[in-house]
């Protein structure tokens, strides 16, 4: 039987309780969260409840740490957690940059530890339907993948502090978008909040404006694929609402540079 723990019992902690509690092969042994009456309340007579980190990891003798907690500190639990023998469950996003995710991964390599993000939107029935039509060829030909996004009313706490959230609603909600396309459509090669799309030799791009408030609302995490026709150098694409023509050299929305 796995011993596990969860450390941060906000929003999404609350959702991995009650699964920790039925998953077969686990045993919810320790929570813990900087507020100690949520984690009294959380562990519910239950299991032992803790204030923090270092104690929960010498009094209850985990197998696994699962980490529901602010972005920023995905990073240093994780590590800590590894060292002391875990195997780590994170939430999305894995860490705030590639260059921390990779220090996970090979701490828990070198560790011989497991390491999961939790990409739980993978297994929405929705999702999985869609795969399975892409996946027979139902759809055709896969050319372009488009995820909106629609959120808000949660941002005032760590989600407003860049340093703590990595990033805005792309790495946080966004997330779900990005490991989802990239499962239904292969690798991604740009994403952003706007929406670039630069023309054959047109000299110029057209885009989303993507901070004006006016359009938060209706800003989408977009993500385009290298269209296969031309030589593969065309990007094929949808058209959002908001649209305007600005210079090629301003297509500075993509997170990710094409491959
Ligand atoms: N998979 C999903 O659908 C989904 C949904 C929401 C959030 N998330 C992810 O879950 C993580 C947490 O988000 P949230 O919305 O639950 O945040 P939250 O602010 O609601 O909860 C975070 C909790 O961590 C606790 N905490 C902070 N620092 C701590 C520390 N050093 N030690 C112990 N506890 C500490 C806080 O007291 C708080 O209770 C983030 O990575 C977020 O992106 C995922």
């Amino acid at each position: 039987m796995i011993r596990a723990g969860i450390i941060g019992l906000g929003e999404i902690g609350q959702y991995h309780l009650p699964a920790l509690r039925a998953a077969r092969g686990a045993e919810l042994v320790a929570v813990c969260d900087l507020d100690r009456a949520l984690a009294e309340r959380s562990a519910a007579g239950a299991c032992a409840a803790y204030d923090d980190l270092e104690t929960m990891l010498s009094g209850a003798a985990l197998d696994l740490l699962d980490v529901c907690l602010p972005h920023h500190l995905h990073r240093p639990v994780a590590l800590r957690a590894i060292e002391a023998g875990c195997h780590v469950l994170l939430e999305k996003p894995m860490a705030i940059s590639v260059a921390e995710c990779d220090e996970i991964t090979a701490a828990a390599e070198r560790a011989g530890r497991l390491v999961a993000v939790s990409h739980n939107q993978l297994h929405y029935e929705p999702h999985r339907r869609l795969a399975e039509l892409i996946e027979r060829g139902v759809l055709g030909e896969l050319r372009m993948l488009r995820a909106r996004l629609a959120i808000g009313g949660r941002y005032g706490t760590w989600r407003s502090d860049p340093a703590k959230a990595g990033g805005g609603l792309l790495i946080d909600a966004g997330a779900h978008r990005l490991y989802l396309l990239r499962a239904l459509g292969g690798p991604v090669h740009a994403a952003g909040p706007g929406w670039t799309i630069p023309r054959g030799g047109a000299g110029t791009t057209r885009s989303v404006r993507p901070c004006e408030p006016r359009s938060r609302r209706s800003r989408a995490a977009s993500v385009r694929r290298r269209g296969r026709s031309r030589g593969g150098r065309s990007w094929r694409s949808w058209r959002p609402r908001m649209v305007r023509r600005v210079p090629a050299s301003a297509s500075c929305w993509a997170v990710e540079p094409g491959r």
